[in-house]
């Protein structure tokens, strides 16, 4: 028999301190308490018939090998043909798309390859979790701008707050319009007034827009890569995973100016190199056939119908719900309950009551988590049989 030998691995500095996340932590707790998971963003429904065919006929038509780093042909032509309409201007497909491993890699990418050691970054707060990470293990460091709740359900930054976020230092600013968690949509004045401070301080935008066609109240979403003098200094990141229900294929993609976009790719080149063929022939075939096939609005209609499913449920539960914009996502107050943070509040959710909510305390940086105190977010991507048993087992707090 061979000695048990114990190995400790010495951590590289950029990595130490990144525990699990409170995704991984909730779907744990919800695993072993058989709670309803409102918790992690992924449908619990299938992808949408046409595009697991596509994928099928792909592998069957052996789109099966490495291709092109930038992007398969296919899926960076369908993608620069659907952002010229977004946009407004022409996208160079070749250039100017740069597929990736999600827009989880994309958001990596873009700060590995932009960051400088000491270079800050704006976010705003709360943030998607991978954001304050990517911006640390480039070296940087985050500089943060709360959201605070209004009285009219919408969520607002201070203006002076943001502009001393600006300093000689920044180099990014990380947006993320429609927003996770508040499902926040940034109108034409703020994305005018972000836009503004970017090019008086030379900071480039990452602006993370993957959900995208998931609105419920505009036609359109405002985005800052279509105000003037921007297009040079923005990378538009997008995802197919959310637009079509398809998380694990993790296909996502970053749209911009040729330098930025050739940045990224230098990055790319040595993280993935390509990325999965079959699924990128797949998703150009949905990108292309989507709007004849009225999709977009299907999925906007969809998911309208299930927030205001979801709202009314916690809504009886006496969980004031903040109407979201866009996203998948609501955020609701818990302070009817008394507990003394969102942590306490949505363990006992998870443990007592059955349903997994998250504790939004870890989409804010320490000085700002007690902004979340009397939060919870909730997921509601999920089939109507989910929403319906959330509502039963929420029952029991009205
Ligand atoms: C704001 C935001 N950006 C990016 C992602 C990740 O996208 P992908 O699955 O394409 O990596 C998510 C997933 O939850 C998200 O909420």
């Amino acid at each position: 028999m061979l000695p048990h030998v114990s190995v400790s691995p010495s951590l590289a500095t950029r990595v130490r301190g990144f525990g699990p996340s409170v995704f991984a932590e909730y779907t744990a707790l919800a695993d072993r308490h058989g709670a309803v998971n409102l918790g992690q963003g992924f449908p619990d429904f299938p992808a949408p018939d046409f595009i697991k065919a596509a994928a099928q006929s792909a592998i069957a038509a052996d789109h099966n090998q490495y291709t092109r780093y930038g992007g398969h042909l296919a899926l960076v032509e369908a993608l620069a043909a659907q952002a010229e309409v977004d946009l407004g201007r022409p996208v160079d497909p070749l250039h100017e798309v740069q597929i990736m491993a999600g827009a989880t890699a994309a958001l990596f990418a873009a700060c590995q390859a932009l960051v400088e050691p000491g270079d800050e970054v704006i976010l705003f707060e709360p943030f998607f979790d991978v954001y304050p990470a990517d911006v640390t293990m480039a070296g940087g460091v985050p500089v943060f701008v709360p959201l605070y709740p209004q009285a009219d359900g919408r969520w607002r930054y201070d203006p002076d707050e943001l502009r001393r976020a600006f300093g000689p230092r920044t180099k990014l600013l990380l947006l993320n319009t429609p927003h996770n968690p508040t499902g926040k949509v940034y109108d034409e004045t703020e994305l005018a007034e972000i836009a503004a401070l970017c090019q008086e301080h030379d900071v480039i935008v990452v602006s993370d827009e993957v959900y995208e066609r998931m609105l419920f109240v505009h036609d359109r979403l405002p985005r800052i890569a279509t105000l003037p003098g921007m297009w040079e200094r923005t990378l538009s990141i997008g995802s197919a995973g959310k637009t079509f229900s398809v998380t694990g294929w993790k296909i996502g993609w970053a749209i911009g100016p040729a330098p930025l976009v050739a940045a990224l790719r230098a990055v790319q080149q040595w993280l993935t190199f390509s990325v999965a063929t079959p699924f990128q022939v797949a998703v150009a075939e949905a990108v292309r056939a989507a709007p004849a096939l009225g999709y977009y609005e299907e999925m906007a209609q969809m998911y309208r119908d299930k927030r205001d499913r979801l709202a009314a449920i916690l809504t009886e539960a006496r969980l004031r719900p903040f109407l979201p914009e866009a996203t998948y996502f609501i955020m609701a107050d818990t302070s009817a309950f008394g507990f003394p943070d969102d942590d306490s509040f949505c363990r006992w959710l998870t443990t007592e009551i059955g349903v997994a909510a998250i504790p939004p305390g870890s989409f804010y940086s320490p000085p700002h988590k007690h902004l979340a105190r009397h939060l919870a977010r909730f997921c509601f991507c999920k089939k109507d049989e989910t929403l319906q048993a959330v509502a039963e087992r929420l029952r029991a707090l009205a």
